[in-house]
């Protein structure tokens, strides 16, 4: 999970993420408390952006090269997880009593399956067939790097606490969120007047990659 990064084959690694958000889901459908329900959300949030960047940082420049029809399937890929992170932009405006957020969770649930199963049935056997196992290696040591380097708390952008204070304030929905102590924080467009904070899959994202 964290600590110092660890030699692993890519697709070992890619696929042990997998796994990791498939529970973090599975813990979700069988929790009934809001606040761990916010909780998990806010870490498939984290799982899945750092998993996104990793993939389009390391994995998705080998599989245009390495794959006959590379560019096609690296952008169906990188379309799912925007997608993903659109869906996850959408959630976090809303309280987890909202009747929408159930309906979102699965589509998001959905767009995530549809991910793993386009990147566990296609692409990793590819990978599997085409790389050798060196590249392999060598690529995981560097997705292996870039985890170690996600935080996981505190949140970019001061979510830190949100979890115990949610709990409490939930009826609040984004409204509620009175430690605003991002100073990097704007309206970057993805406001609905709600909020002047930026959804956490952004901020996880502007993270990553500044
Ligand atoms: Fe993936």
């Amino acid at each position: 999970m964290t600590g110092m990064p660890q030699q692993h084959d890519v697709v070992d690694l890619l696929t042990a993420d997998h796994r990791e958000v498939q529970e973090l889901f599975e813990g979700y459908r069988t929790s009934a408390d809001p606040g761990e329900r916010r909780l998990l959300m806010e870490q498939i949030t984290v799982e899945i952006v750092r998993h996104s960047v990793a993939e389009e940082q390391y994995l998705y420049p080998t599989v245009r090269k390495a794959l006959p029809n590379g560019d096609e399937v690296a952008e169906q890929e990188m379309e799912e997880l925007s997608e993903a992170e659109r869906i996850l932009g959408d959630l976090e405006r809303l309280d987890t009593a909202d009747r929408r957020f159930d309906a979102l969770v699965r589509e998001l649930y959905d767009v995530v399956s549809m991910h793993i199963r386009g990147e566990e049935d296609v692409i990793f056997p590819e990978l599997r067939e085409r790389l050798t196992p060196e590249e392999r290696m060598a690529l995981g040591l560097r997705v292996g790097e870039a985890k170690s380097a996600t935080p996981t708390e505190p949140y970019p952008g001061g979510t830190q606490g949100r979890g115990t204070q949610g709990r409490g304030t939930q009826g609040g929905g984004t409204q509620g969120r009175g430690t605003r102590n991002n100073p990097s924080s704007h309206s970057g467009g993805v406001g609905d007047g709600v909020s002047n904070e930026r959804p956490l899959a952004e901020r996880v994202r502007e993270w990553l990659s500044g």
